[in-house]
């Protein structure tokens, strides 16, 4: 936090957003007219549950990738008939609540929670080590990455997942931009409380005195590099100090907190196959706005 708010230009993991009070923003946002993409998404899940379960098959565990309050899940679980179910989000407090709750709505399932980042290595609980996996990466979380670091990630959940593993995700698509900027500047405003909030959390954790009211969300369409940028702007001139360090900003100065990529159809068909997942399906909306792409892990056959 503190080397990217020194870093030019400056920029703050997006993992700062999710606090208590961010992921329950989070969540509000998802409700929000102009945020089309959950509700397009479940949808779409809706219609095609049925489908992922006959090409994935049951008995599979079924490992979420920050699943905050896992709110699309049962719908591919009640469709599924999965061995078990592995929440991963970085939210300890929230997943216990979600994964309680999910226990409740699918009794005998066993529920499986691991509190971490899934930016990280990490090892799957041994209770699912005979099963295969099916990973569910939803919300199109993967806009949040850069190409480098999508193909990263996405390597590294085949190697998570292990060999015979399927992966169910969401990719926003492009579209037109002002579709795309209302829905990440929304009239009532919580999208610019929940980025706000992230200064909020930083002046409580790192102790600070950052003026939030001295700071308004942006929402600006990057065409170039085909993303929605987030960013905190200085409304005046302003210093502060944050875990013991001295900043000072000028009006009009900007701080970088999130990307949210979209892929045409054919970029997010190659960027799945770049990290070694082979596309099985794709169902999309009537209009569409949003992708749910079924792949499997598949070493690519030599070149021809
Ligand atoms: N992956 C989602 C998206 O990019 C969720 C998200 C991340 C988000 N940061 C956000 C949504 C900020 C709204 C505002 O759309």
């Amino acid at each position: 936090m503190l080397a990217g708010l020194r870093a030019r230009p400056r920029a703050v993991p997006a993992r700062w957003f999710y606090d208590r009070r961010g992921s329950e923003l989070f969540e509000e946002i998802t409700r929000l007219p102009e945020y089309y993409p959950t509700r397009t998404e479940r949808a779409i899940l809706e219609a095609h549950a049925g489908d992922v379960a006959r090409l994935a098959g049951p008995g599979r565990a079924v490992v979420e990738f920050g699943s905050g309050s896992s709110a699309k899940t049962p719908l591919l679980l009640a469709a599924v008939a999965p061995a078990a179910y592995v929440p991963i989000d970085i939210s300890g407090e929230f997943l216990r609540e979600s994964s309680e709750e999910l226990g409740t709505r699918f009794p005998g399932l066993p529920v499986l929670p691991v509190e971490a980042d899934f930016l990280r290595p990490l090892a799957l609980p041994q209770e699912i080590d005979a099963r295969e996996r099916l990973g569910f990466f939803p919300g199109s979380t993967i806009g949040n990455m850069g190409a480098v670091a999508s193909v990263d990630l996405l390597r590294a959940m085949a190697a998570t997942l292990g060999s015979g593993s399927m992966l169910l995700i969401g990719i926003d698509r492009v579209k037109d931009p002002a579709t795309l900027v209302a829905a990440y500047d929304d009239a009532a405003g919580v999208t610019a409380a929940f980025n706000l909030n992230l200064l909020e959390r930083a002046n409580r954790e790192l102790g600070g005195d950052v003026p939030v009211d001295a700071f308004r969300h942006v929402a600006i369409w990057n065409d170039e590099a085909s993303r929605i940028e987030m960013h905190l702007e200085a409304v005046r001139d302003i210093a502060f100090t944050l875990g013991g360090d001295a900043f000072a900003m000028l009006a009009g100065e900007t701080i970088h907190t999130e990307n949210s990529h979209k892929y045409g159809p054919r970029d997010a068909r190659l960027l799945l196959r770049s990290a070694g997942w082979a596309p099985l399906a794709e169902w999309t909306d009537p209009d569409d706005r949003f992708a749910l792409i079924l792949a499997e892990a598949r070493t690519e056959p030599a070149a021809p």
